[in-house]
């Protein structure tokens, strides 16, 4: 049985998760949905919207855009507002890992980087907290950044890690800003997670970083969305301003 067959109850709850057609973001639709939660997937892979609007049926809201648009980003949220009058919680989960090596990037693979691994999500922020506003309970805000913001040993070059600790320098301001008003802002930091992301590098260097994981595998989307799903219900409620690494303890020292 999937985890949509066997969705929850109705929660009334209405979610946003940008990436939707992706490795992780499908397993997070997943998560959401089987605990009773209506799900907006923003994408601009329509093969991937169609594959989780027939898995999910009504319970999954297709939006095809390109994220690096603030302005479709605006028509999006307009619409979730006229169709569902506001949103509870928001998964900024779209990205990407460009792989050019310092210094030589090339100015628009940079900016593009920031765009949909930064921006994007910023703007996806400004869009939704207004429309949280008056919702019942504690709403959310799951920004899913990465392992690499902070392990420099592994392969990421410096523009992926820095687009992604922008990110959490955004879910801490956030979180603080609009603490008072119960809207809890946290970012999930995954390691390897076995996703198309994978094909960005070469075969022998996702070899030499899958040796490094403590289980002698990678993390699985669904292990990852578990999470998501933790901080979405009331268990999360207390939890915000955090940065939660995932990676089966690789980096403690
Ligand atoms: N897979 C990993 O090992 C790993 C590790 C750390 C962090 N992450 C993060 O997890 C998140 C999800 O990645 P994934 O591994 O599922 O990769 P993925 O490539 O499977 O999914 C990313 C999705 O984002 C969508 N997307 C990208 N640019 C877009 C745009 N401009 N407009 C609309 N949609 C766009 C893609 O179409 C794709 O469906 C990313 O933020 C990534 O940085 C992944």
């Amino acid at each position: 049985m999937t985890k949509s067959t066997k969705r929850a109850t109705d929660s009334g709850r209405v979610a946003v998760v940008t990436g939707a057609g992706g490795g992780l973001g499908a397993a997070i639709v997943a998560q959401l949905v089987a605990d009773g939660v209506r799900v907006m997937g923003l994408e601009r892979n329509r093969d991937g919207l169609d594959a989780l609007a027939s898995r999910h049926g009504e319970a999954f809201i297709p939006y095809p855009l390109d994220l690096t648009r603030p302005d479709e980003i605006a028509a999006a949220f307009g619409q979730l507002r006229e169709t569902h009058g506001g949103v509870d919680i928001l998964v900024n989960n779209a990205g990407t890992c460009f792989m050019s090596e310092f210094p030589d990037i090339p100015a628009d693979e940079f900016e593009a980087q920031m765009k949909i691994n930064f921006s994007a999500a910023f703007h996806c922020c400004q869009a939704a907290i207004p429309m949280m506003a008056g919702r019942d309970g504690v709403r959310k805000i799951i920004n899913i950044s990465s392992n690499g913001a902070y392990n420099f040993d592994v392969f990421d070059p410096p523009h992926y890690r820095a687009s992604k600790a922008a990110l959490d320098t955004l879910t801490k301001d956030l979180a603080r800003r609009y603490a008072a008003d119960k809207i809890a802002v946290n970012s999930i930091a995954p390691a390897m997670t076995e996703t198309p992301l994978f094909n960005v590098v070469s075969e022998d260097v996702l070899k030499a970083a899958l040796a490094q994981m403590p289980h002698g595998r990678a993390m699985r989307p669904e292990e990852v969305a578990a999470w998501v799903g933790f901080l979405a219900s009331p268990a999360g409620d207390i939890c915000s301003g955090n940065v939660i690494i995932l990676n089966q303890g690789r980096d403690v020292r």
